[in-house]
């Protein structure tokens, strides 16, 4: 049965999009095909990246966009306008019959209005529900840190993404020939993810439970991007909106359950991947989670200075850890596999300093892409005298400065000949300022 009132939260069909299932893959097929992904979706709405859509929705400037074509599918999957069916084109009668059918669209004469949201993620279609229907449950669909775990997935064979949500991850990897195993204690979320696969035309293993719950065997990437973990927060956004989705009514427990089951799950020479706030407990949790490397990239912060991260754990290879900051903007809008790669072997080489003196002389460090050098200055007299220099998030000293402007292709060893200013280098990587 599908719900109709417009206060009752969506009902995915997933008996209708079983019996529509080939019109659904079709329905994806020609959406992508007519170029239904990020960079049009950008384009339409002048923002960056794709998840900033949702912060601009009815902006006064877009009321100029075209609503034809494409153009009128992003208004209307993405944008959440009412558009008309006879403007639209690129979908047969078929396809916009199984939409409406497993109540993703609702069409009263030529009007149509989306009760998802339908977001491209680097070439995969993420249906969840719409942040602005009152009557959501919100599953959310991709936001920022979604995007930091997609983007940042290790090219594996397998792939468990624990809490897969709508099915982001799972759907991404599972795009790219993995074998993959999606779990959620949600079963709304799971219902998302299963029609979001035959929209896709990919395969996944769906199981509902709590993480690994009835998970057989291991994977090379074992990936999660957990709720909300302070307790106080996720109570008081759980009682009133979505106690599990945003934050699980665990707290940081759930993500300490998890990293005490991810090593097992792992295969030798794996990842695992959790996207989390990284209380003291958690970070505790994870340097105790038996993986030889650790790596937490801190892209932002709650209002009390709890670290948003990301934290890559490895298996295989000598120990080494590092905490990284990478903060979101411009240059970086969102995390991915680039940052993640570059540092676990930037870190790797400077933790084996003391054994291969001689690997570090030799490598060649860069000043990290992903970072922003900003030089300020106060108006002081008349004149304005320089302030402060900060690369990423660290405040430079001249001498760091100078390390970082001369990395020009040169060795380690030439850059740095004594021992102090190689300490210093060591230190800028160890920070993720010079990356291999
Ligand atoms: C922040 S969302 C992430 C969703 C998706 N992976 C993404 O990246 O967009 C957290 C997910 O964890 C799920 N979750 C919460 N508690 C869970 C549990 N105990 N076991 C498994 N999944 C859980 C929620 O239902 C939700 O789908």
């Amino acid at each position: 049965m599908t719900a109709a009132g417009p206060f009752l939260p969506l009902h995915i069909d997933l008996e209708a999009a079983t019996r529509h299932r080939t019109a659904l893959a079709e329905a994806g097929r020609r959406l992508a095909s007519a170029g239904f992904g990020e960079r049009m979706v950008c384009t339409w709405f002048g923002v960056p990246v794709v998840s900033d859509a949702r912060h601009v929705r009815g902006a006064t400037e877009l009321s100029s966009r075209s609503r034809r074509g494409l153009g009128g599918w992003i208004a209307l999957l993405v944008g959440g306008e009412t558009v008309e069916a006879q403007r639209l084109g690129v979908l047969g009668e078929g396809e916009l019959e199984a939409l409406t059918a497993i109540g993703w669209l609702r069409r009263d004469g030529e009007a149509l209005t989306a009760r998802v949201s339908l977001v491209p993620v680097r070439g995969v279609l993420v249906a969840a529900d719409r942040l602005d229907d009152r009557s959501s449950l919100a599953v959310g669909s991709p936001d920022v840190s979604a995007w930091n775990l997609a983007a940042s997935l290790p090219r594996a064979a397998s792939l468990l993404d624990v809490g897969t949500g709508a099915g982001t991850a799972a759907l991404l990897a599972a795009r790219g020939g993995a074998r993959v195993v999606g779990t959620d204690i949600d079963p709304r979320a799971l219902a998302f993810a299963r029609v979001n696969a035959l929209l896709n035309g990919v395969e996944a293993t769906w199981l509902e439970g709590d993480l690994f719950c009835d998970v057989v065997g291991r994977f090379e990437a074992v990936a999660f991007n957990a709720p909300l973990a302070r307790a106080e927060m996720a109570q008081s956004v759980g009682a009133t909106v979505a106690p599990l989705y945003l934050a699980s009514p665990r707290g940081e427990g759930l993500i300490i359950d998890f990293l005490a089951g991810a090593r097992a799950r792992v295969s030798d020479g794996g990842e695992a991947l959790l996207h989390a706030q990284l209380t003291p407990a958690v970070d505790q949790a994870a340097a105790a989670a038996g993986f030889a490397r650790r790596l937490e990239v801190h892209f932002a912060s709650a209002p009390d200075g709890t670290p948003h991260a990301l934290v890559a754990l490895r298996e295989g290879g000598p120990p080494a850890s590092a905490r990284v900051r990478v903060p979101l903007g411009p240059a970086c809008p969102h995390l991915g596999r680039e940052v993640i790669d570059r540092l676990h072997e930037t870190v790797a080489l400077v933790a084996s300093r003391f054994l291969r003196p001689q690997a570090l002389r030799a490598a060649t460090l860069r000043p990290a892409p992903w970072l922003e050098l900003t030089r300020s200055a106060v108006h002081d007299g008349g004149v304005f005298r320089p302030r402060e220099v900060r690369f990423g998030a660290h405040r430079l000293d001249g001498e760091e400065l100078a390390l970082i402007e001369s990395c020009d292709g040169r060795t380690v060893g030439e850059l740095a000949p004594g021992e102090a200013l190689l300490e210093r280098v060591a230190s800028l990587a160890e920070r993720g300022l010079l990356v291999v």
